[in-house]
């Protein structure tokens, strides 16, 4: 277990979770219009119905629970780790599933459902209420300036000149639950390729990027992942 294991998680490994994917035939894309939730543009338009999608969304949270592909994930970085290597999980969801579930070396390159930002002063603190433009910036005092801390389509992911350096020096790359459809994250396992990484793609079915990767492994996340992560143990030297 040594080298630089970088695993990338999308919608797919929280779906057993109870949350909703985004492009399965009753993903949340299906239900809502992306184009009036998830943009700048549509937060500018009309940020009440922003806020009441990701309000509805954040209180989801206490009704669910890390399942065992979490879990595996959390293991496997405290092995990996205490074997010598190096592990970055980089997850394109906004659920605190992850951390629940016990992992630290994580990055939310969409951002955080839990967190709050305020677009005058930056400030960024847990959203520990519904949000609205009446709540006023902790920091700055002014109304009308907090915005849920997720990136929105149109917006740079965060943390991708960390996430890009780990890719170059990756030795083997995992794409977890992602249907490899939005950029840059759907370019993670050709980066990782071209560093020499061995590229392993853990999902329910094949999808549009699954003849860029080595292996590819099918079924539900909670069943896959945490057998994938006990052969690795077993294995990798
Ligand atoms: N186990 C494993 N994979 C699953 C499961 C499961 N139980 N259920 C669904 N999947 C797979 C689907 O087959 C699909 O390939 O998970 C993938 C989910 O794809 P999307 O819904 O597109 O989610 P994701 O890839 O995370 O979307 C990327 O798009 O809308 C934006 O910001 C949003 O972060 C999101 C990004």
């Amino acid at each position: 277990m040594t080298g630089s294991l970088i695993i990338l998680t999308g919608a797919g490994i929280s779906a057993d979770s109870g949350l909703a994917t985004f492009r399965d035939a009753d993903g949340m894309w299906s239900k809502f219009n992306w184009q009036d939730l998830a943009t700048p543009e549509a937060f500018a338009r009309d940020p009440q119905q922003v806020h009441a999608f990701y309000n509805a969304r954040r209180a989801q949270l206490s009704d669910v629970a890390p399942n065992d592909a979490h879990r595996a994930l959390a293991k496997l970085e405290r092995d990996w780790m205490a074997a010598g290597g190096q592990f970055l999980l980089v997850t394109q969801n906004v659920d605190d599933l992850h951390e629940r579930s016990g992992s630290k070396n994580l990055i939310h390159m969409h951002g955080e459902l839990t967190k709050m930002r305020c677009v005058h002063c930056d400030y960024v603190d847990v959203a520990f209420e519904a949000l609205s433009t009446d709540l006023p910036c902790l920091n700055c005092r002014r109304a009308d300036v907090l915005r849920p801390d997720i990136v929105w389509f149109g917006e740079m992911p965060m943390q991708m000149d960390m996430i890009m350096e780990a890719l170059e020096s990756c030795t083997l790359f995992a794409a977890i639950g992602t249907s490899g459809t939005v950029y840059p994250a759907a370019g993670f396992a050709d980066l990782a390729r071209q560093a020499g990484a061995r590229c392993v793609e853990i999902n329910l079915d094949a999808t549009d990027i699954s003849t860029g990767f080595d292996e590819c492994l099918t079924g539900r996340a909670s069943d896959t992942v945490p057998n994938w992560v006990a052969g690795l143990c077993e294995t990798t030297p």
